[in-house]
């Protein structure tokens, strides 16, 4: 008698217990998808916390971040569009205007070891230091953008969740724009779920473009990422700012006019990537 009751007895608290575990229990921060390779971002040196994250999206959007307090990272970098901008090939900053190339879409940076169309930065906690500082992308110096988040309400306690004390560091920051920028994976498309065996299925034409894509383009754009993060010439002709790509950096004349390879993934919201439609002003 008494065990014919503690079994049912268990069994529900079992169950309870199971339901408070599951939805207790948060998705992490960022799946390896079981289809890509491992990524190369040094998390153990910037493990991704909810909180981080959270700040870092809040940084993300921050207009703070600009000299005229009117541009965020978020206006070059529009979720819609891939985190690209559209409307102009060479990408609008600060006071309209016109920056030197268009914005990289931001996708799978975890698998990414060097920024930036021309590759100059290898270090994606280090890359916000580009547009923060370019007079035609932010025009604003990391100690003056420390200061106008210190006088804000909410900000001590941000970086107090995300870091464990109210000190707001560039090294914070930058850490914390990272881990926001690291969450965001492209990795559910119909593509991805066709070959997860997922259920999902590609029509004829489909199949085909896959191969093809897969013969003629794979080189540069491989799956399942769609780059290899390479810097390559593709023989676009010569962009009206006469833009040199990896050559500016490098100053090795097999250098010129090789930019970063950049993935396919979301390519119908962020075209154009190239620099050839109009010039800067
Ligand atoms: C005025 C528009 C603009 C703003 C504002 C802007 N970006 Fe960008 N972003 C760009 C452009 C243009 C590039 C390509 C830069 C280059 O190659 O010279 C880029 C490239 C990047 C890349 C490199 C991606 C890759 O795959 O190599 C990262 C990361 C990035 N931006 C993050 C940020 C962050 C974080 C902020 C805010 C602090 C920001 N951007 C603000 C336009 C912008
Ligand atoms: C030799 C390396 C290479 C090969 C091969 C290659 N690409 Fe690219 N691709 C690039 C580079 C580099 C860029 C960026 C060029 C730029 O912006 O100036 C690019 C850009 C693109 C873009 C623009 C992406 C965007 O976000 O707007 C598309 C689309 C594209 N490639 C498709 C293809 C297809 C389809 C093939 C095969 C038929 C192919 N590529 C073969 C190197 C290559």
């Amino acid at each position: 008698m008494k065990l014919k009751i503690t079994i049912p007895v268990t069994l529900v608290a079992l169950l309870i217990m199971a339901f408070f575990f599951s939805a207790h229990q948060k998705a992490p921060l960022l799946n390896v998808p079981s289809h890509f390779p491992k990524p190369v971002y040094p998390f153990e040196r910037n493990p991704l916390t909810e909180a981080g994250v959270e700040l870092g999206r809040t940084l993300f959007y921050e207009a703070l971040l600009s000299k005229d307090n009117t541009m965020s990272c978020g206006s070059c970098h529009q979720q819609a569009s891939g985190f690209t901008q559209q409307g102009h090939a060479l990408s609008r900053g600060i006071n309209d205007l016109s920056t030197k190339r268009n914005t990289m879409p931001l996708a799978n940076l975890a698998w990414s070891r060097h920024f930036g169309w021309d590759g100059r930065i290898h270090d994606l906690d280090l890359f916000p230091m580009v547009p923060i500082q370019n007079e035609t992308e932010m025009d604003e110096s990391l100690p003056n953008i420390l200061e106008k988040l210190r006088q804000e309400r909410d900000y001590p306690n941000l970086f107090t969740k995300a870091f464990g004390s109210p000190e707001i560091t560039g090294e914070r920051l930058l850490k914390a724009l990272s881990q926001f920028m690291l969450t965001m994976v492209s990795a559910n498309s119909r593509y991805d779920r066709a070959v997860r065996n997922e259920g999902a299925t590609f029509t004829p034409d489909e199949r085909a473009g896959w191969i093809l894509v897969e013969r003629k383009c794979s080189g540069c754009h491989p799956e399942p990422l769609f780059t290899d993060f390479s810097f390559r010439n593709n023989g676009l002709s010569k962009t009206a700012n006469d833009d040199q790509g990896q050559f500016d950096i490098t100053l090795k004349n097999d250098d010129r006019y090789k930019f970063k390879v950049p993935t396919l993934r979301n390519v119908a919201v962020t075209a154009p990537t190239c620099t050839t439609v109009d010039s800067p002003r």
